[in-house]
């Protein structure tokens, strides 16, 4: 995780830095740091957030239209000040700033610690800058070829940014696993980890690919090489990001924003393929991969966290409408498990970065044990999106808070729309419920605005249950992965320990945490096997446990039995949890809210997970 920015040009280069870091604050704010340089190599940092940044560095001299900035999401050292980026070489003419782990860090350490370099951090990162200094001094070769030779020494994921004393107009930049991206401006350069620091200034970016490393001079263009010393052309390509898109617009926090944003984000997600007048679904971006699907023995689903959670929404949509069968499977175990996969097999990856390192490990091994990979992706030319065969976009717009709201529902989306144009391709659907679920799919952005507007009588729960130290969510069926969902948001962002569990499984364990101190919220919509659930509530009433259920419009039964309830608008079964999971939602936000966290940025997390 962590973020980087830098930059090279006519202006003045710490306001800029500092605007960009706070757009990356969501990869990482254990602490943050920025190098200036002009005569010399001017280094600020602290732990905290950039803020705390902003405050440490007040007063001080940061001129200079050349520098470099971090904010950091600790791996290799515990996040204080001394492990704050960017680091310094041993004789202070090299900083750099990192993005990623490298894994054989300990030998490399104990090696340099051998010819007489001293380490001030803990981090892995300070060995690759002094290994650079070494290579400079021993072999007497520019720091961009040190940097090269380097590079191929080290194992594991880096996005790095390199500031040399001595040469006051270069920037050196590479990555491995880690993303980065090079805006291109008149006479400047921007890096950054993703866009967002870079939109305003410019829309032109090159993408640089894994084992590359740019030169970036001023009055230059830029330089591109492989670890290998192979010349690369760079390619520059168009931002279709706007700069509104990624402000708050009015709401309190981005999760919020992007809660509100889903009646619009479901839209985007669907628009131009879901055609309901003509009775089709489109999916332009695997077009040529349709056959492979059809034909496919099984179809994997590798994901992490909320993607996760889209992805067994995806199991139940794909076997209920196409009756093809689907294997959902966490990527982090997936990567490790020496999986019986071959060339019949279809894996879809997905994942909002497009950047999570165990799933894109994950993609890796499918690709080569043969398997056909797809992606559903949300960030357009991420890692993950390049490193599949093909893929659909999910078009929810960036998502900035931390905890994914928008994304998971846009997957949903994708997947609803994949697993119908699936079922109609094999005929395993009749044209009518195909045209049925159509309809209702497209009337979904309307239902979802709908629920926003129970905000207030959500926020009226939230009250209630805000001081609750333990909750259970309860669902079955496609309600079974909204209840891990609506759990994992809870907990993440007001760090109350919530569970999801399929409601009957209650019994064979949870069940001894019930009494009258334990919420739990069912999700008990009137579809599917609606009066089983009902039985699962009478069980946790009987031991007097307190019950939050979201039902459906008009429902008389399970209200009767719950101490609260949210009313969601009734549809089809396998579209419920596009709408049941957006009460969920601002049940988190608004316990997170009045807990006083911080909602945006919850503890220990991290948007983009770029290490395993
Ligand atoms: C939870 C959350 C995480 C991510 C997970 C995968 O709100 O955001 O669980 O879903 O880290 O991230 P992506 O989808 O980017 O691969």
């Amino acid at each position: 995780m962590c973020g980087i920015v830098a930059y090279i040009g006519p202006r003045d280069a710490y306001p800029l830095l500092m605007k960009g870091l706070h757009r990356l604050e969501y990869r990482g704010y254990d602490s943050a740091g920025v190098c200036l340089l002009n005569d010399d190599l001017r280094v600020f940092k602290c732990k905290g957030k950039v803020s705390d940044l902003e405050d440490f560095v007040a007063g001080s001299d940061v001129s200079g239209n050349i520098g470099m900035a971090h904010t950091r999401w600790a791996t290799h050292g515990e996040p204080n000040t001394i492990n704050a980026h960017p680091h310094l070489s041993q004789n202070k003419t090299l900083a750099i700033i990192h993005n990623g782990i490298i894994e054989n860090y300990t030998v490399l350490r104990s090696e340099l610690k051998n010819r007489g370099y001293t380490f001030t951090s803990d981090t892995d990162t300070e060995v690759l800058v002094h290994l650079i200094e070494d290579i400079m001094i021993n072999e007497h070769v520019s720091v961009e070829e040190a940097v090269r030779v380097a590079l191929n020494e080290v194992i594991g994921a880096y996005a790095i940014v390199i500031l040399a004393k001595d040469f006051p107009d270069k920037i050196i930049a590479a990555r491995k696993g880690s993303p980065m991206v090079i805006g291109v401006g008149k006479d400047e350069f921007f890096i950054a980890s993703d866009a967002t620091p870079i939109i305003e200034y410019t829309n032109n970016v090159v993408y640089l690919n894994d084992e590359e490393i740019a030169i970036i001079e001023r009055d230059h263009e830029i330089q591109i090489r492989t670890i290998l010393n192979q010349k690369q052309t760079p390619y520059i390509e168009k931002l279709a990001m706007s700069l509104g898109e990624i402000e708050k617009g009015g709401f309190d926090h981005f999760m919020l924003k992007e809660i509100y944003e889903q009646p619009h984000s479901i839209y985007d997600s669907m628009r131009g393929r879901l055609h309901v007048d003509q009775g089709i679904v489109t999916l332009g971006g695997i077009r040529d991969w349709e056959q492979k699907i059809l034909n496919a023995k099984r179809i994997i689903i590798t994901a992490c966290g909320t993607s996760w959670h889209a992805g067994l929404v995806g199991e139940y949509l794909i076997e209920d409408f196409a009756r093809i069968p689907v294997e959902v499977e966490y990527s982090s175990e997936f990567r490790y498990r020496n999986p019986v996969l071959g060339e019949d097999d279809v894996v879809i990856a997905i994942s909002q970065s497009g950047e999570t390192a165990d799933t894109l490990a994950a993609i890796e091994l499918a690709k080569s044990k043969g398997a056909t990979v797809l992606g559903i992706c949300n960030v357009v030319g991420s890692s993950i999106a390049r490193a599949t065969h093909a893929g659909i976009y999910t078009h929810a717009g960036p998502e900035i808070g931390v905890a994914s709201t928008k994304a998971f529902t846009a997957q949903v989306a994708v997947l609803t729309l994949l697993g119908l144009l699936l079922a109609q391709k094999k005929g395993t659907i009749s044209q009518t419920e195909f045209q049925k679920i159509l309809i209702e799919l497209d009337r979904i952005p309307a239902k979802v605005q709908q629920i926003l507007e129970l905000s207030q009588k959500i926020k009226d729960i939230a009250t209630i249950y805000k001081d609750v130290k333990n909750s259970l969510y309860l669902g079955r069926g496609y309600n079974f992965p909204v209840a891990l969902e609506g759990a994992l948001k809870l907990k993440e962002i007001s760090y109350i320990h919530a569970e999801g569990y399929p409601a009957a499984e209650m019994k064979h364990g949870p069940i001894a945490l019930i009494d009258e101190l334990m919420p739990v919220v069912f999700i008990a919509t009137r579809r599917g096997i609606y009066e089983k659930v009902i039985t699962n509530i009478e069980e946790v009433k009987a031991r007097k446990g307190r019950i939050i259920a979201i039902v459906t419009e008009g429902d008389e039964t399970v209200k009767a039995l719950a101490d609260h309830w949210i009313e969601i608008p009734d549809t089809l079964e396998a579209l419920i949890p596009l709408l049941a999971t957006i009460p969920l939602q601002l049940l988190s936000y608004h316990i997170a809210v009045m807990l006083n966290r911080n909602v945006d940025q919850p503890r220990n997390l991290a948007k983009s997970v770029t290490v395993e």
